[in-house]
């Protein structure tokens, strides 16, 4: 079977009150539980990020989620993937952000041999919300003079404004 990108979209559920009372949480796991479906959100974002002005040299992608999709992203443009991840689970050279959450201040890491000077990055994520998570990588990429030329979502909770606090251009799949 293969999916058409509308039909990947009614694959992303939403729970009521999750975690707490008054979230209504977004979940991208069904997607995954379909190769054909993965298969059609990944070429979306590849021919989403091949069409851009300038050539992504590295993906980056957010602790965790991030990690579901971004490698493959990587794997089919044929550039390295680099991942973020939350504070201490990294080893050797790490550069660190301190960036906001909903709860109050979270710390990202990344190696810091990961990224050149002047590579341009996208970086993908499931989900924006107020940008807090996303800043902190664009920070991060910042102290390693990286360039990010995209921030690319499979869901953006477009009342929160995370755009505004975000230096590159955002693209999300579904806009809610
Ligand atoms: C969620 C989500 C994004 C971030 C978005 O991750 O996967 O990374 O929050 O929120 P923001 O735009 O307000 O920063 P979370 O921090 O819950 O971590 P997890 O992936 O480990 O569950
Ligand atoms: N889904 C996943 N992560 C999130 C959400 C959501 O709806 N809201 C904030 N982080």
């Amino acid at each position: 079977m293969s999916f058409t990108i509308e039909q990947v979209k009614a694959l992303v559920a939403e729970y009521p009150d999750f975690p707490e009372k008054g979230i209504l949480f977004r979940d991208i796991f069904p997607i995954f539980h379909h190769p054909a479906a993965v298969e059609c959100l990944v070429e979306h974002f590849v021919e989403r990020i091949r069409s851009l002005d300038k050539r992504a040299d590295v993906i980056v992608g957010l602790d965790a989620r991030g990690f579901l999709f971004g490698p493959l992203i990587a794997l089919k443009l044929n550039v390295p993937f680099v991942p973020v991840r939350k504070q201490g689970k990294l080893p050797g050279n790490v550069v660190s952000a301190t960036y906001v959450k909903e709860y109050g201040p979270d710390v990202f890491d990344m190696q810091a041999d990961s990224i050149k000077k002047g590579q341009n990055v996208v970086i993908v994520d499931d989900l924006l919300a107020t940008g807090g998570s996303c800043k902190g990588a664009e920070d991060l990429v910042a102290k390693l003079q990286g360039n990010v030329i995209l921030n690319a979502f499979v869901i953006k909770l477009v009342g929160l404004e995370g755009d505004k606090k975000l230096r590159a251009p955002t693209y999300a799949l579904i806009e809610c």
